[in-house]
């Protein structure tokens, strides 16, 4: 790691974790009256949702994950400094209409729906959705959630791919506020299957054996689609924040991450192109 990391002590409140570090290491600056301050560094306020292991997840204290560590790549060359707080996926995106956050990176999905109202990064991760359910039960495809009692989190693509295949308000869908705890609600019986995005649905059953459960997907009913950082509409820190990605990732420094996470080389020309 070649950027000087500067870990700041902070009080933070509730239950909301963050963990703030900066590309620079200054010398702290004392107050200074004069209310144009050109010097001052912006502390850029990023929101995510840590409860989407592999991407950004808590461990002993910390936002951790494969999106953690592209962002703070991306920050290190753009030389922002950031602060990243976990505030919940709904308060995101709420935050980032109201302009209260710069910008979330929370393995957001790129789709129009949501372009009409922020904006986005050029895409960093091709994903798609999956189907875990308790092992045993008869699934084989998506059409097989038909009748089933299905559990997404809510406000994601996630729900929409299970409402294309049982409709739009369909009763059978459970709305939980995170995907954690739709998880928790398949290995309570509450529901019987849960559709989310693709490696966080393998990591899932990959991590717990005791759950019992399996995971498929359906290339048919699911589409591929692209995360990015989602911004309040026009803001301005886009287009650097697109520059730096795209070092990052030309650099070698995003298969180096990714290779880390996922133990595998990335197709980067997919991104790129
Ligand atoms: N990719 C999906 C979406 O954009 C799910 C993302 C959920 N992310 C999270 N950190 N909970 O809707």
């Amino acid at each position: 790691l070649v950027g000087l990391l500067t870990l700041v002590a902070c009080g933070t409140s509730g239950n909301e974790e963050s963990n703030t570090t900066g590309s620079d290491t200054e010398s702290d600056s004392t107050e200074e009256s004069a209310a144009d301050e050109p010097e001052e560094k912006k502390v850029l306020q990023i929101g995510t949702d840590a409860a989407f292991a592999p991407f950004e997840f808590m461990e002993t204290g910390e936002i951790v994950g494969f999106d953690v560590d592209i962002l703070e790549a991306v920050m290190v060359e753009a030389g922002y400094e950031y602060e990243l707080k976990n505030v919940g996926w709904d308060p995101m995106f709420a935050s980032l209409q109201q302009k209260d956050l710069d910008f979330g990176v929370s393995a957001i999905t790129i789709n129009d729906d949501r372009k009409a109202t922020y904006d986005f990064s050029t895409p960093y991760f091709k994903s798609t959705h999956m189907i875990v359910f308790n092992e045993g039960s008869d699934i084989t495809s998506a059409a097989d959630l038909e009748g089933l009692k299905i559990g997404v989190q809510n406000g994601t693509t996630g729900e929409d791919a299970a409402e294309k295949i049982v409709g739009e308000n369909s009763s059978t869908i459970s709305k939980y506020e995170t995907t954690a705890v739709a998880f928790m609600a398949l290995a309570n019986g509450d529901i019987e299957a849960v559709v989310t995005d693709n490696v966080v649905a393998d990591e899932y059953v990959a991590n717990n054996p005791d759950a019992k459960v399996e995971a498929i997907t359906d290339e048919e009913s699911f589409e591929a689609e692209y995360y990015g950082f989602m911004f309040p509409k026009d803001s301005e820190l886009v287009t650097d924040v697109d520059a730096a990605l795209t070092t990052v990732i030309e650099s070698g420094k995003y298969a180096e991450i990714y290779k880390e996470w996922f133990g595998a080389e990335p197709n980067t020309d997919e991104l790129l192109n």
